[in-house]
C-alpha cells in the first residue's frame, strides 16, 4: 500500500499549470493552443483534484480527467466533484501504468510533483502518454527535481532519512521534525557559511508541511535530473521543449547585462543557455512545457505576440520612470508612454486587456500616437514580461479586487471553506483561511452583504464562533461588521472574490442556518 492511501497529500491549485497559463505560452511560441472553456486536460498523479475541481466548476465546456494512484485521495476529490455537482470533472483510482489511448487527445497534460518520485518504469510511462495523447497543438506540463540545486538540497533528504526508521507515515514525520529541531537549534550557523545556509534551509522545511516533508525528504523515491538530460529523454519519444513554465526564468536578465552577454559567449544554444542558468540560479525544481516534435515553434519574439492578451501587474511603482519586481530589481523606464501604460497597469490588478490599455495609454499622453509608438510600447511589455514584471494571460480573469454589496466567492472556495483551511482563489492559488473567514465565506454566495454581517453576528451570539479584536471578544455588532468589512478586503486582494457574469457551475447545498433568535 502506498504512503499517500494512508496518509493523504495536500490539496493544492497551482497557477502554473493553469490551461490558460500554458495556452498562453504556447501562442507566445506560435502555437494554436486551445482556450481553457473548450478544451480537455489530463493530469496525471492529480492527488486530491484540487486543480481540477475549480476548472470544472469556472470552465463547463472543457473536460478534465485526472488519475492517481490513491484510491482514498480520489475519493476525496470526487466528494469535492459530487458535492458541486460537477459533470465535466472525471476522476480514477489508477495506476499511471495502466492509461489506455481510450481516454483520447488532451490539449493539456499536468502532471506537477510526480515525476521525480515514481520509479523509472512510470518516468518512461508519464513521457509516452504525453506523446501518445497530447492533441497535435497540446502542451505537456511536467514538473521534476533538478540539478543543481537539488544535489545540495538532497543532502539534507540523506540526513533525514538516515536517521528515520521504517515505520508508519506519522512515525516518519516525527522523527524527521525531531531531527530538524535538533539540528536547527545546534547548528553554529554564526561561525560557519555551510552551517547557516543549512540551518536556513531546515528553517524552510520546517514551515512546510507534514504531507511535504514525508514526500520530499522522507519516502524512497526522489530522483532530481538535469534540464538538458530531461529534455533529452523526452526527446527520444517524439517531444520537445517548448519553455518553461515562468518564462521569465528563460533569460539571463536578473543577472545583468554583463552575464547575458558573456552566457552569450559561453554557449549559443537554447538549451544550453538554460542549463547555465540553472547554475546561476542553483535551481532545484522545473516546471517544463513540452510539445509534441513536430510542431514549428516560434522563438523570435514580436510584440505583436501580446495581441489578445491580458495584463496584470506583479511590479511596484517606486517613481515616476522606475519600477521594482521581484521585491528589489530596479527596471528604468524612460519611454513616457509606457510609464503611462505600467500606471493604468497597475489600475487593474485583475488584468487589462492589451488594446483597452494602449487606448487608455494614448489618452494619457499628449499629441497624437503613432502606430510605431504603439508597437514599441507592445514590444516593451513583452521584454518587461520576460522580466516578470507583468502577468499575462488570454481568458479573462474571474476575479475583481473590490467588495460589492453581493460578494461572490466560487462555489468550490465555499466547498473548501466548509471542509478545511486552505481554499483555492480565483487566481488558481491556495490561502490559508481562518474560522472567521471560513464562516464569512460560506455566506459569500451572493446575498446582500447586510446579512453576511447578520450571519456572522448570529454565529457570534449563538456561540458558533468566537471572535476577538486586540485579545478581547468582540461583541458588538458594530464590531463584527468592521470585522468582516476588514475581511471581504482581504479577500478581494487575494481573488476570492467573483466578478459579475463569471460563469460557476458548481453548486453548494450547505445545511440552512438557523433562524434568527437573538434580539
Ligand atoms: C507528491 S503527490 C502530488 C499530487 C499533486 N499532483 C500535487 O502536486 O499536489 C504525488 C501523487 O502521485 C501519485 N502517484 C504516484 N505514483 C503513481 C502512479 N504510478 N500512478 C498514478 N498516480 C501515482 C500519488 O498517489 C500522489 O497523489
Amino acid at each position: 500500500m502506498s504512503d499517500y492511501e494512508s496518509f493523504l497529500y495536500d490539496s493544492h491549485a497551482f497557477a502554473e499549470t493553469h490551461p490558460d497559463r500554458l495556452g498562453t505560452l504556447g501562442r507566445l511560441f506560435g502555437m494554436e493552443t486551445a482556450p481553457p472553456d473548450g478544451c480537455r486536460v489530463l493530469e496525471l498523479g492529480c492527488g486530491l483534484a484540487g486543480n481540477l475541481v475549480p476548472w470544472g466548476a469556472l470552465y463547463p465546456k472543457s473536460e478534465f480527467v485526472g488519475v492517481d494512484l490513491s484510491r482514498r485521495q480520489i475519493e476525496v476529490g470526487q466528494a469535492d466533484v459530487d458535492a458541486l455537482g460537477l459533470t465535466n470533472v472525471r476522476l480514477f483510482a489508477s495506476d499511471i501504468m495502466q492509461i489506455t489511448p481510450e481516454l483520447g487527445p488532451f490539449d493539456y497534460i499536468v502532471c506537477h510533483g510526480v515525476f521525480s518520485w515514481v520509479p523509472e518504469a512510470v518516468r518512461e510511462r508519464i513521457l509516452a502518454i504525453c506523446r501518445v495523447h497530447l492533441a497535435p497543438q497540446g502542451v505537456a506540463y511536467i514538473s521534476y527535481n533538478t540539478h543543481p540545486g537539488w544535489r545540495i538540497r538532497g543532502m539534507i533528504r540523506d540526513i533525514l532519512r538516515r536517521h528515520v526508521k521504517p515505520g508508519d507515515a506519522k512515525l516518519k514525520i516525527h522523527q524527521g521534525r525531531e531531527l530538524i529541531s535538533f539540528l536547527t537549534a545546534h547548528l553554529p550557523a554564526g561561525k560557519s557559511r555551510a552551517a547557516a545556509w543549512m540551518k536556513e534551509e531546515l528553517d524552510l522545511i520546517q514551515r512546510m508541511s507534514d504531507a511535504y516533508l514525508l514526500y520530499e525528504h522522507l519516502v524512497d523515491e526522489n530522483t532530481p535530473f538535469w534540464f538538458t538530460e530531461f529534455v533529452e529523454r523526452a526527446g527520444k519519444v517524439g517531444l520537445q521543449y517548448l519553455g518553461d513554465a515562468d518564462f521569465s526564468s528563460m533569460t539571463a536578465w536578473p543577472y545583468g547585462e554583463q552575464a547575458t552577454a558573456q552566457l552569450d559567449a559561453l554557449t549559443n544554444n537554447l538549451l544550453e543557455t538554460e542549463q547555465y542558468l540553472d547554475y546561476l540560479g542553483m535551481r532545484f525544481f522545473r516546471r517544463t512545457l513540452l510539445c509534441r516534435q513536430e510542431v514549428d515553434l516560434n522563438r523570435h519574439f514580436e510584440g505583436r505576440c501580446l495581441d489578445g492578451c491580458w495584463l496584470a501587474p506583479r511590479f511596484a511603482r517606486v517613481g515616476p520612470g522606475e519600477i521594482r519586481v521581484r521585491g528589489d530589481i530596479p527596471i528604468d523606464i524612460s519611454d513616457p508612454l509606457v510609464d503611462a501604460v505600467l500606471d493604468i497597469i497597475l489600475c487593474y490588478p485583475a488584468g487589462i486587456y492589451l488594446d483597452r490599455l494602449l487606448t487608455l495609454g494614448a489618452e494619457q499622453i499628449e499629441g497624437e500616437t503613432t502606430p510605431e509608438q504603439l508597437a514599441a510600447v507592445q514590444t516593451t511589455l513583452l521584454e518587461l514580461y520576460a522580466m516578470d514584471a507583468v502577468e499575462l494571460g488570454r481568458h479573462r480573469r474571474p476575479w475583481i479586487p473590490v467588495v460589492d454589496t453581493r460578494p461572490r466567492t466560487p462555489s468550490f472556495a465555499r466547498r473548501y471553506a466548509s471542509m478545511s483551511g486552505s481554499v483555492t482563489t480565483l487566481k488558481h492559488r491556495n490561502v490559508t483561511v481562518d474560522l472567521l473567514d471560513r464562516a464569512i465565506l460560506l455566506r459569500l454566495d451572493g446575498r446582500h452583504i447586510d446579512d453576511i454581517y447578520t450571519a456572522i453576528w448570529r454565529d457570534l451570539t449563538h456561540q458558533r464562533l468566537e471572535v476577538s479584536l486586540k485579545g478581547a471578544p468582540v461583541t458588538g455588532r458594530d464590531q463584527v461588521i468592521a470585522l468582516v468589512d476588514e475581511k471581504l478586503e482581504r479577500f478581494a486582494q487575494v481573488g476570492l472574490l467573483m466578478a459579475p457574469g463569471t460563469v460557476d457551475v458548481g453548486h453548494l447545498d450547505l445545511d440552512e442556518e438557523e433562524p434568527d433568535q437573538s434580539p
